[in-house]
C-alpha cells in the first residue's frame, strides 16, 4: 500500500508538522488473529478456544511429540555452533521435504526439475512463492477457493495480485459445488494462478476426490493456469501419502507448479515456523532460474531461515526409528480428531433428529464447517465463552473428553434458538 502526501491532501509543510503515521488508513485485522486476541484478553476461566488451527491432546495440551523431543535432545547433545544457515536451507532438510511430498505419488518426477527452499512456516512459503510469481506474472489474477483460509486472499493481495474466488463449498449442497468450480476454472484467463488445498480444506474440511483432482488438474493444464498447492495438514486427512495425492496428478500431467508445505501441525511445532516452498519447473535450467529468484527474494526479505525447527524435522524424517515414532504419533493425532468429529456429529444428531449432521462426519482435518451462522457463533462466545470463527469454522482438533460435553450442551442451546 503506498500512501503519498498528495493522496491525503497535505502540503509538504503540513506533512512535516504531522506524525508520519497519523494518516494510515485503518487496517483490518485477520479475523482468526482478532478472535485469538479477544480470547487471550477474555478473563472468563471457562473460555475455550476453537478458533485457532492448533491440535491439543486428550488433556487439552499442545503435545510435545516424543519423536521431536528425542531429536531435540540429540541436537542439544551435539552442541553444534549456531552459524548462519544457507538461504534455501540445508541439503538434508530440502531432500527430506521433497521426499515426503513427492516420493509416494510423484516418485517418477525428475528431481533435477524440482527445488525446495526452507521457509518461515507454510505462510512464509506462500509469501515467497507469491513474490516469485509477482516478478514472473505481475498482472496475473489469483483465484482462491470460496471460502478459503482468510490469509490466502490477503497474502496474494499484498503481493500485488488481483484476487478472485472460485466456487467451492455450497451451504445448500452441504459440500463442494464441483460443477460451479469447474465452470469457473474453465473461464479463467491463461496465466492465472489457482490456489488449491491439497487436503483437509481450511475452513470447510471438504476435499476433492481423486477423480475430481484429475478433472481439475486437466482443466488447469488445458487453460494454461498455474497451480499453487497449499499443503499445511499432510497426515491429518487420510495419511501422509493419500493427502499428497494431487502432487502425483500434477506430476503425471507434466505441469509446472508451486507447493507451500508446513510442519507446524504435523510436528506440533507451531512456534518454530518450519515450512518449505517447493517449485516444480519444466526443466533443470528453468528450475535453476526460479531457485535463484526465490533465493534473491529470501535474501532481501529475512536473509537466512532459522535453524532449530528445521534441524528437528530433518532429524526425525531421516532417522528410521524417529520417523516410525513420528508416523505413529501423527496417526494418533489423526485418529483422535476423527473420533471427536464422529462424537460431535452423532451427539448433535441425537439432539436434533430432524436435521442431518452427516456432512460434519465426512469432513477431514482439524476443522469442522459447522453450518453455524455468525450470530450463532457470537451467542456461543458471549453466552458460553466458546470461541469459533464467524464463518462457523470450529477446530475439532481442540475437543477432548473433558470439554466436548460442554461444547455439545452449548451447541444444543444455540442451535435450538
Ligand atoms: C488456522 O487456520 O487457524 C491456522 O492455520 C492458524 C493461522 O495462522 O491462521
Amino acid at each position: 500500500m503506498s500512501i503519498s502526501i498528495a493522496s491525503v491532501g497535505l502540503s509538504p509543510e503540513e506533512a512535516l508538522m504531522s506524525s508520519l503515521f497519523s494518516n494510515i488508513p485503518s487496517i483490518p485485522i485477520d479475523p482468526i488473529i482478532r478472535l485469538w486476541q479477544e480470547f487471550t484478553a477474555d478473563r472468563n476461566p471457562e473460555k475455550l478456544n476453537l478458533v485457532l488451527g492448533v491440535y491439543t491432546d486428550a488433556n487439552g495440551a499442545v503435545p510435545r511429540l516424543r519423536s521431536v523431543q528425542k531429536a531435540e535432545r540429540r541436537w542439544i547433545d551435539q552442541a553444534l555452533p549456531k552459524t548462519y544457515r544457507p538461504l534455501e536451507g540445508t541439503p538434508g532438510y530440502r531432500t527430506a521435504v521433497q521426499d515426503l511430498l513427492l516420493t509416494a505419488n510423484a516418485g517418477a518426477i525428475s528431481r533435477e526439475r524440482v527445488t525446495t527452499l526452507q521457509t518461515i512456516g507454510g505462510t512464509g512459503a506462500l509469501k515467497i512463492g507469491a513474490d516469485v510469481l509477482a516478478r514472473l506474472s505481475p498482472g496475473a489474477t489469483v483465484a482462491v477457493s470460496n471460502p478459503s483460509w482468510e490469509n490466502h486472499r490477503s497474502l496474494f493481495d499484498a503481493a500485488g495480485f488481483a484476487v478472485v474466488s472460485y466456487p467451492y463449498y455450497s451451504a445448500e449442497l452441504g459440500g463442494i459445488d464441483f460443477e460451479a468450480m469447474q465452470a469457473f476454472l474453465r473461464r479463467m484467463t491463461a496465466g492465472s494462478i489457482v490456489v488449491l488445498h491439497a487436503c483437509c480444506h481450511n475452513p470447510t474440511g471438504n476435499d476433492l476426490t481423486p477423480d475430481q483432482w484429475r478433472t481439475v488438474i486437466s482443466i488447469l493444464k488445458a487453460r494454461g493456469l498455474t497451480p499453487f498447492i497449499d499443503i499445511a495438514y499432510q497426515g491429518f486427512g487420510d495419511g501422509l501419502d493419500d493427502d499428497a495425492l494431487v502432487l502425483g496428478v500434477l506430476a503425471e500431467a507434466g505441469m509446472e507448479f508451486f507447493v507451500a508445505s508446513s510442519f507446524s501441525k504435523s510436528f506440533s511445532l507451531y512456534g518454530e515456523r518450519v515450512g518449505a516452498l517447493t517449485i516444480v519447473a519444466e526443466s533443470a535450467d528453468a528450475k535453476k532460474k526460479v531457485e535463484d529468484l526465490a533465493k534473491r527474494i529470501i535474501r532481501t526479505s529475512y536473509s537466512n531461515p532459522p535453524t532449530h525447527g528445521a534441524v528437528i524435522v530433518e532429524t526425525v524424517l531421516t532417522t528410521p526409528e524417529l520417523r516410525a515414532d513420528w508416523e505413529r504419533e501423527l496417526g494418533e493425532m489423526r485418529e483422535r480428531i476423527v473420533s471427536m468429529r464422529r462424537r460431535l456429529a452423532e451427539s448433535l444428531q441425537q439432539q436434533f433428529p430432524e436435521r442431518s449432521f452427516d456432512r460434519i462426519k465426512a469432513q477431514k482435518g482439524m476443522f469442522s464447517y459447522s453450518g453455524l451462522t455468525a450470530q450463532e457463533v457470537e451467542r456461543l462466545r458471549v453466552a458460553h465463552g466458546i470461541y469459533a470463527v464467524d464463518t462457523g469454522r470450529i477446530c475439532v482438533a481442540a475437543l477432548n473428553e473433558h470439554n466436548i460435553g460442554r461444547v455439545l450442551d452449548a451447541l444444543g442451546q444455540v442451535l435450538a434458538g
